[in-house]
């Protein structure tokens, strides 16, 4: 039998499957499940910094009827709200680790380096195994350049790793300019890991009703191709190690992440759209393919097909369909 463990943030996990943020991590009944069919790790729903904002507002509203308050109200308010999503949030970890041996990735969305960075302590005291910081700017300000986007991260970056001594991973964005010079500055501020790439809410219009409303959430099989060619292009560049997110739907796209240089991947949508079984399916698929290909340890093959490795780093820059779709019909 080939062995399937690997390392990520300095943890050790039995496989390379890690069961990404979302509604799936977000009890302790879930998580046991989670580990009783095969994953590795989870990275637990976000705590989000907006949601703590929003329910201030609505506790607000249904107090006074008003939006207006007391400053004194607003303070006294902000710490009770904050506390109260804290905790529950903080029980979560605490009752997990309890319940469960794999390792609980904290994870805290961050739209600014502000009020929220003491919640990361408290994680850390919870007893997270390490914090992933979901980052996601969309570069839609035109008061604010890359030098200005970069800033902000490296200053979450170093006000969260200033405080905690747990590993600290960040979950970008695919929508950044000069992806590659932005993930080898984030890793030279130094964080124990990157993960490409976060997926983001996406708007849609309903054509009956003339509003905007919700796109599908889910990513598909075709997502894969942007997540393989930047994580081919990150891994040999960055000392940190690379979790792959987004379009990793089967063995095969496990496969593919591996060669291409990933530690780990986090995986979703698949989960939401076939069942919890295909993590069993994916690291069976993977375990025949190493047999088949006569690779003991994932050691032996990560990155061989990155861009720094493969012989062909051409291939993971190609944007052009050229003579490739010259005759597609
Ligand atoms: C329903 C749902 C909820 C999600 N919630 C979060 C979240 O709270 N925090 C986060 O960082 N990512 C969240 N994500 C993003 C996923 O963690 C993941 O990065 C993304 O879905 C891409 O992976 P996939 O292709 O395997 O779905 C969510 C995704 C889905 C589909």
């Amino acid at each position: 039998m080939p062995d399937l463990s690997t390392s990520y943030l300095g943890l050790q996990l039995k496989n390379p499957i890690i069961v990404g943020s979302s509604g799936l991590t977000d009890s302790v009944e879930k998580i046991k499940n989670l580990e009783d069919l095969g994953a590795a790790a989870v990275v637990l729903k976000s705590l989000f910094e907006e949601e703590i904002i929003m329910e201030m507002e609505e506790t607000i509203y249904s107090m006074t009827n008003r939006h207006f308050v007391f400053p004194e109200t607003m303070d006294y308010l902000e710490t009770v709200v904050k506390e109260d999503i804290l905790a529950s949030y903080l029980e979560l970890i605490t009752e997990a680790k309890k319940t469960v041996e794999i390792p609980i990735i904290a994870s805290i969305n961050c739209v600014s380096s502000q009020k929220w960075t003491y919640f990361a302590k408290e994680i850390e005291k919870a007893g997270a195994d390490a914090l992933e910081l979901n980052l996601f700017f969309l570069p839609s300000d035109n008061q604010r350049g890359e030098k200005e986007m970069m800033e902000a991260t490296f200053d979450i970056i170093r006000k969260v790793k200033g405080i905690i001594q747990i590993p600290v991973a960040l979950k970008i964005s695919a929508f950044q300019s000069n992806l590659i010079r932005y993930v080898e500055h984030i890793d030279q501020v130094g964080i124990e890991g990157i993960v490409l790439f976060n997926r983001s809410w996406m708007p849609d219009i309903d054509i009956n009703q003339l509003v905007i409303s919700s796109g599908f959430v889910l990513s598909s099989h075709s997502d894969l191709g942007n997540t393989l060619r930047w994580v081919s292009m990150a891994s040999g560049r960055v000392n940190c190690d690379i979790a792959a997110s987004t379009g990793v739907h089967d063995g095969a796209g496990l496969i593919k992440l591996l060669l291409a240089g990933a530690h780990v991947c986090e995986i979703v949508s698949t989960l939401y759209i076939n069942d919890l079984a295909q993590i069993r399916k994916m690291t069976d698929e993977l375990s025949k393919w190493m047999e088949t290909h006569e690779f003991n340890t994932i050691d032996e093959f990560r990155g061989r097909l990155s861009q720094a490795n493969s012989g062909n780093p051409a291939a993971w820059e190609r944007v052009q369909f050229m003579k490739h779709f010259r005759n597609f019909v």
